[in-house]
């Protein structure tokens, strides 16, 4: 983070600064979270608004914290490096918080972007139409507002004869007659810094909670003879606040919803909207499929005609064109074009299949290159590895890679079969065009082409079970199959051995 005197800017773009309001306590939360750091979509609440206000590109970015405020300065070291956090002590209200940013920002003049930090469902748009407004009338301020239909306790807009706003009135101080109100202060302003400061140093506490209130700012600045505007949000979503989980809950859905809609215009099909849930950071092509509880988490991108889920949750993965993944759980993974995952599989960091590679059922992966083409169908764990072109592993194989100490790799070459429930035990290479047979535990390399071979020969102890389990359904089934064939049974001979002791 900078220090505040370095971010002033020099030039005056359309905004100067931009101010979040984020010190506030969130008692409502009930959470040992910050509330700006709680998520939804992809995104803390702060994280939301600062997105909102980024395409202003204001020289200076100030956010106002105190409630749990080495949490929220370290999130903001990390989504918006740029910005300057400025401690608000005590909470005193807004209008204090907003006094205590504008005075770190002493050299500040032109229009201040001001913005509650519990405003997640604000557009970039919509900030943009704000700015507008406010430049094209010359306010001293303009605020944002919203008709709604249930405007409980929230700010109300109180507009005079000429429709400028003269005052906000906070619900609680509000007569009967203000709060049949229905427009509403979305807690997002845009004003002349010098006439904010003004008004903020004549703020006073006579409200019923006691605070500094920056809804007051704007009856003060009337009182000065100065304008004050109000412009309407196109979308009353975008103003609605969060104060506790119940709204969290709400916005969450409000803000799906609009990532979804926007998906299945661009040409995505989202079969079930209410199950699948898209974080505002992940990128989705055309045509591609979601199915029905599907998650799409983080910087997870998903290119056209692939198809995802039913029942699929990925994080920062990426899906190719044509790709499928069913009912299965991937983390940082990267799937290929026409690649198959699934059903039931877990990928996780590192794992890398080519094009048209496979990971069927009941398979784990972890630090993996799968070759093109090549397949891991069933019941598998593959670590650390690198998998050729075309090779086969088959069903139950392990990737024996942890000692107990350290990870060791395994190698395996192009058009290698790997025999069902073989244990790899890193670290091991297996040639190209080479076979491990079913069973084995594979602890030295294995040459091109070769067969490798590492189990114990079968030894078949006949009439067993007639001497030692006599009077069992599976003694009558063998006594049966003697009497029917006139010898007891043998099986295959091949590389076994019929012992007739014990
Ligand atoms: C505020 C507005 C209200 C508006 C509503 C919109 C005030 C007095 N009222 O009410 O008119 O309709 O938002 O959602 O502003 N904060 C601080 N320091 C403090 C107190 C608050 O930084 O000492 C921050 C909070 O973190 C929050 C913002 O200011 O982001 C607004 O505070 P909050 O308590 O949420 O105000 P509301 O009652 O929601
Ligand atoms: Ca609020």
């Amino acid at each position: 983070m900078q220090e505040p005197s370095a971010a002033v800017p020099t030039s005056s773009p359309a905004v100067a600064a931009v101010v979040v309001l984020a010190a506030g306590q969130g008692t409502r939360m009930r959470s040992t979270t910050p509330k700006v750091l709680h998520t939804l979509g992809g995104r803390s609440l702060l994280g939301h608004v600062l997105a909102a206000a980024e395409p202003l590109g204001a020289g200076t970015t100030v956010v106002v914290v105190g409630a749990g405020r080495d949490q929220v300065e370290q999130h903001l070291a990390q989504v918006a490096p740029g910005a300057v956090a400025v401690v608000q002590e005590e909470q005193r209200g807004s209008g204090h918080a907003a006094a205590v940013a504008l005075d770190a920002v002493p050299d500040l003049d032109g229009p201040v972007l001001l913005v509650n930090g519990d405003a997640p469902l604000l557009r970039a748009d919509t900030v943009a139409r704000l700015v507008e407004a406010h430049r094209a009338t010359g306010s001293a301020l303009t605020v944002l507002t919203a008709e709604v239909d249930d405007p409980t306790g929230l700010g109300r807009i109180v507009r005079s004869a000429d429709g400028s706003v003269r005052a906000i009135v906070e619900e609680r101080d509000a007569t009967p007659e203000q709060r049949s109100v229905r427009e509403i202060n979305a807690g997002v302003y845009i004003g002349d810094a010098a006439a904010v400061r003004r008004a903020l140093g004549r703020i006073s506490t006579d409200n019923d909670q006691g605070e500094q209130y920056f809804t007051d700012v704007l009856g003060l600045l009337v009182e000065e003879g100065a304008t004050v505007g109000g412009h309407v949000a196109d979308d009353p979503d975008d103003v609605l606040g969060c104060n506790d989980r119940v709204e969290l809950a709400a916005r969450r859905r409000t803000l799906n919803d609009r990532v979804l809609d926007d998906l299945m215009r661009s040409g995505v099909t989202v079969v079930d909207p209410l199950t699948t849930w898209v974080d505002v950071t992940c990128s989705v092509g055309p045509d591609a499929v979601l199915e029905p509880g599907t998650q799409l988490r983080g910087t997870t991108s998903v290119a056209s005609g692939a198809v995802v889920g039913p029942d699929t949750t990925l994080v920062d993965a990426e899906v190719g064109e044509g790709a499928s993944v069913v009912r299965s759980h991937c983390l940082g993974a990267r799937i290929g074009p026409e690649a198959t995952v699934g059903p039931f599989s877990y990928l996780r960091p590192g794992t890398r299949l080519e094009r048209g590679a496979k990971v069927g059922a009941f398979v784990e992966t972890k630090n993996v290159e799968v070759g093109e083409g090549s397949k891991v169908p069933h019941l598998s764990y593959v670590g650390d590895a690198s998998i050729g072109r075309g090779a086969n592993i088959g069903a139950a194989t392990v990737f024996v890679n942890y000692d107990g100490v350290a990870k060791h790799r395994t190698t395996i070459g192009d058009h290698v079969r790997i025999g069902s429930d073989t244990m790899l035990v890193a670290p091991v290479t297996v040639g190209d065009g080479a076979y491990t047979a079913a069973g084995s535990v594979i602890t030295s390399d294995v040459p091109p082409g070769a067969m490798a071979v590492a189990r114990a020969p079968q030894r078949n102890v006949a009439g067993w079970v007639r001497r030692r389990r006599s009077g069992t359904p599976a003694a009558e089934a063998a006594e049966a199959a003697e009497n029917r064939a006139g010898a007891p049974s043998g099986g295959r001979s091949d590389a076994s051995r019929t012992d007739t002791e014990q």
